[in-house]
């Protein structure tokens, strides 16, 4: 069996409250499996425990009981780290830096020096699509390129795993379509991803599993697959259907003991009717997919 990239057994956080006898608990007895190459989304309200698992994971938080390991390593130690790249909820980066600085700063960190340093910025700016924006101030940058610079910063030191905490909240839905995409292209790249959302509909697609908190527990896991099907219902898909072709669908289907529940014109998502009635024929405003056209090279 193959070592699971994330595997957290049996973890639970209190968090004491200051100045009263009592504590919060943010999570109780959780077990969790991310396998590598896998994109898993820990889904969830506003104070389900999605940050403090990720900083459990992470070794950021000590749990109250239970384990957390990365990689077969257990998160308390310190060489557990080297395999990851974190995106915080609200990451502070220095205004006065530009995108390029930044992330010459946090190779540094990584102990990169030289020329390797030189190419692996150009390269992370080229992946997020922000090769144009590279000489300009993080102060003046948009949140989702905010966004995307701090997803360049987790990749710095090529981890195997990525861990993103809210990646597309505070973001409009073009910036968050960018940011879903680049997650697909880590997967491609054969990253493993770990990222929390309580934006259900933007993380559906790029999720291939999720798990459900509530209240610091797991009450579902699965694919999104698994998840959404409607057990007894299958959906059929017509182009030109005539009225007469729909009556003879339901008797066909009444003849074999089923049921024509429903039909209707296919609808459109929202966030597709926004992007494409805001986003059409400025190519200038996609630079992911620009991105993506040069890397996938
Ligand atoms: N450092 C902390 N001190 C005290 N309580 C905390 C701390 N961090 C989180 N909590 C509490 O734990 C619960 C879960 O928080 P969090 O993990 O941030 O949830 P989520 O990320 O799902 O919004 C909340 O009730 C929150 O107030
Ligand atoms: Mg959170």
């Amino acid at each position: 069996m193959t070592e699971p990239a994330v595997a957290v057994r049996g973890l639970a956080k209190t968090f004491p409250v200051p100045f009263q006898r009592r504590t919060v608990v943010a999570v109780r007895d959780l077990n969790l499996r991310v396998e590598p190459g896998e994109v898993y989304g820990l889904l969830g309200p506003n104070g389900s425990g999605k940050s403090t698992t990720l900083k459990i994971i992470l070794g950021l938080v000590p749990p109250t009981r239970g384990t957390a390991e990365i990689f077969g390593r257990d998160s308390s130690l310190v060489a557990s780290r080297e395999e990851v790249g974190f995106l915080p909820e609200s990451p502070y980066f220095p205004k006065y830096l530009t995108g390029a600085e930044m992330l010459r700063f946090y190779g540094k960190l990584c102990g990169m020096r030289g020329a390797s340093l030189t190419k692996r910025v150009d390269e992370l700016l080229e992946l997020v699509g922000l090769t144009n924006a590279r000489d300009r101030r993080l102060g003046g940058y948009s949140k989702g390129m905010l966004q995307r610079i701090g997803l360049a910063q987790a990749l710095v030191h090529d981890p195997r795993l990525v861990v993103l905490d809210e990646p597309t909240a505070a973001v409009d839905p073009a910036g968050s379509r960018e940011i879903q995409d680049l997650i697909r292209d880590l997967k491609r790249r054969g990253i493993t991803v770990l990222l929390s959302s309580h934006l259900l509909t933007q993380v559906q697609e790029v999720c291939d599993r999720v798990g459900i908190l509530a209240e610091g527990v797991l009450v579902r896991e699965g694919s999104i697959g698994e998840l959404l099907a409607v057990q007894n219902q299958t959906e059929v898909l017509l182009e030109n259907a005539s009225p007469q072709l729909l009556e003879r669908v339901a008797a066909i289907a009444q003849e074999s003991g089923a049921r024509l529940v429903e039909h209707r014109k296919r609808q459109t998502t929202l966030e597709r009717l926004f992007l494409e009635a805001t986003l059409s024929g400025d190519p200038e405003k996609h630079p992911t997919s620009n991105a993506h056209r040069s890397t996938s090279q």
